[in-house]
């Protein structure tokens, strides 16, 4: 276990944010220039240095990742770079994973075959022998044994360019972070049970839940039965002390029992003809309605009475959705980033309405509802957060500092009803006030920071899981309200 409090430990009023190299990436894929090399080498300095968890390190981490903020013009274009990001940044980033080790070409062959297996589910149906040697081609061009880069990204001219300021009011924040009994867990969220437990799931071809007792740190894994990739995207307690899990890569969902602490499966039906391809069946999340029916976003929404073992599929309607939350009378919110809509199913009817996101194609993700039933949702690609009132059916929209940099995946509500947001490719969060419209960016201590998912606990503070970092953890605000305390 960790606490690093930024506050304590710098005392400073500004901070270098480590930017994570994808937003770069995204944004620049047809320029080209040799100093991408010398930026590959901030990428490995910072994540040498913040995970040696030594405070100058940490500092100096920071300026090397800083790097990718700024440097839109270092990485030469190349059809391999696209793929990596279209096809591999899905699920994870590349400082961890990549920038950090050195391969040669076979190695890195070896490791793009790896993936293609062991993610068949996503790689499987849009990534061909044609893509794979693109890639590997150029990971070994950027991260093979003889690639060159300079000592020190601060050797590179548009380093000062890059540098995030945070306020003194951001230094507040407080993290404390537990780290995962295995490698490579990818865990995906961390959520709170009535026992105070975290109920975690290992993302990848773990096939794991995992228990954690805050307390003591000790954590406990509960394997699923499924053989092959099971991806276990959500795993949540439901109010009857059962915990439900989706497994995204074979379309099922999982039932730990409280009593034997054995998982079973529930195997939800593709469209026929396209079995174990992702679009064709898959689950994200899952949530209850009042009646213990199991809802799951992925492709289609989909909900599970658990008494008959029938699901209903809301193919057509709601095809590829992804957050998921009920209201407080237990219809089901949930975002459609396939139609750029937001909707509710009515739990007992089963009637969906959906409303269009005024920003088109912002790919929403998570999304949450405030203690006075106002739902707010990430609009990922676009960078903003939505506001929709239920009783006036009106959306407002708040544009992020770092507009479409900004990527903003998890999403959610303090116990004073700030709208907190973890982006994706930048190591922020940030936490908008909707009474004032201010928003407060503050430093995440890990590069790649691939936070899916936000929970609060029943004392306020806010849990996350970081995969790329093999870690979940809570954020709360020292000596204040907000999130937490
Ligand atoms: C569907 C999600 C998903 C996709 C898509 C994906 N990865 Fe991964 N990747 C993972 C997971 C999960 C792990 C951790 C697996 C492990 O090492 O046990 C991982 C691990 C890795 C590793 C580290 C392997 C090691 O031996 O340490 C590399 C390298 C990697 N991925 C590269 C890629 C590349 C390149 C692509 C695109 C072609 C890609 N990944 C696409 C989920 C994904």
């Amino acid at each position: 276990m960790t606490v690093l409090s930024i506050g304590l430990l710098y005392g400073a009023t500004t901070l270098l944010v480590m930017f994570s190299a994808q937003v770069w990436f995204q944004h620049v894929r047809p320029m080209e220039d040799a100093y991408a090399f010398l930026w590959m080498l901030g990428v490995v300095y910072a994540l040498v240095r913040s995970l040696s968890g030594d405070p100058r390190w940490w500092v100096g981490g920071m300026l090397g990742l800083g790097l990718a903020m700024g440097a839109k013009q270092l990485l030469p274009a190349s059809a391999g770079k696209d793929m990596l990001f279209q096809r591999c940044f899905i699920c994870h980033g590349f400082q961890t994973r990549m920038a950090s080790v050195r391969r040669d070409a076979d190695g890195w062959q070896d490791r793009v075959q790896f993936m293609r297996d062991a993610m068949h589910f996503s790689l499987g149906w849009r990534f061909d022998d044609k893509k794979a040697a693109d890639v590997a081609s150029f990971l070994n061009t950027s991260f093979g044994n003889d690639a060159t880069l300079p000592r020190s990204p601060a050797e590179v001219p548009e380093y000062k360019n890059t540098t995030h300021k945070f306020t003194s009011e951001a230094m507040n924040i407080v993290f404390v972070e537990y780290e995962m009994p295995g490698p490579s867990r990818m865990p995906f969220s961390a959520a709170p049970s009535k026992d105070g437990y975290l109920w975690i799931p290992n993302f990848g071809i773990a096939n794991k839940i995992t228990r954690l007792d805050p307390k003591t740190g000790v954590m406990e894994d509960f394997p699923v039965p499924n053989s092959g990739t099971a991806a276990v995207h959500s795993a949540v307690e439901a109010p009857d002390g059962s915990v439900w899990l989706t497994e995204q890569g074979p379309n099922k969902l999982g039932k730990w029992d409280p009593k034997t602490q054995k998982v079973t499966e529930y195997q939800d039906a593709y469209l026929p003809g396209k079995e174990g391809n992702e679009s064709a069946g898959s689950k994200h999340t899952v949530r209850f309605d009042p009646r213990g029916n199991v809802w799951a976003t992925g492709y289609p929404l989909s909900r599970l009475d658990p008494e008959t073992g029938k699901f209903t599929d809301f193919w057509g309607v709601a095809d590829h959705t992804y957050g998921l939350e009920p209201d407080k009378d237990g219809n089901i919110w949930f975002t459609n980033p396939g139609t750029g809509q937001i909707g509710k199913a009515d739990w007992k009817t089963l009637k969906i309405k959906q409303w269009e996101v005024p920003t088109k194609d912002g790919y929403e993700r998570r999304i949450e509802l405030d203690s006075n039933g106002i739902v707010w949702f990430g609009e990922y690609q676009n960078g903003k957060i939505g506001r929709f009132d239920p009783k006036t059916e009106t959306f407002k929209e708040y544009d992020l500092p770092g507009g479409k940099d900004v990527f903003p995946y998890g999403v959610g509500i303090d116990s004073d009803n700030n709208v907190w947001y973890s982006s994706y490719y930048m190591d922020v969060l940030g936490r908008l006030d909707p009474k004032t419209g201010k928003i407060t960016e503050y430093p995440f201590p890990h590069s790649e920071n691939t936070i899916r998912e936000l929970f609060r606990d029943s004392e306020g503070r806010m849990w996350y899981g970081s995969p790329s970092n093999n870690r979940v953890g809570y954020f709360y605000l020292a000596g204040g309200k907000g999130a937490g305390k």
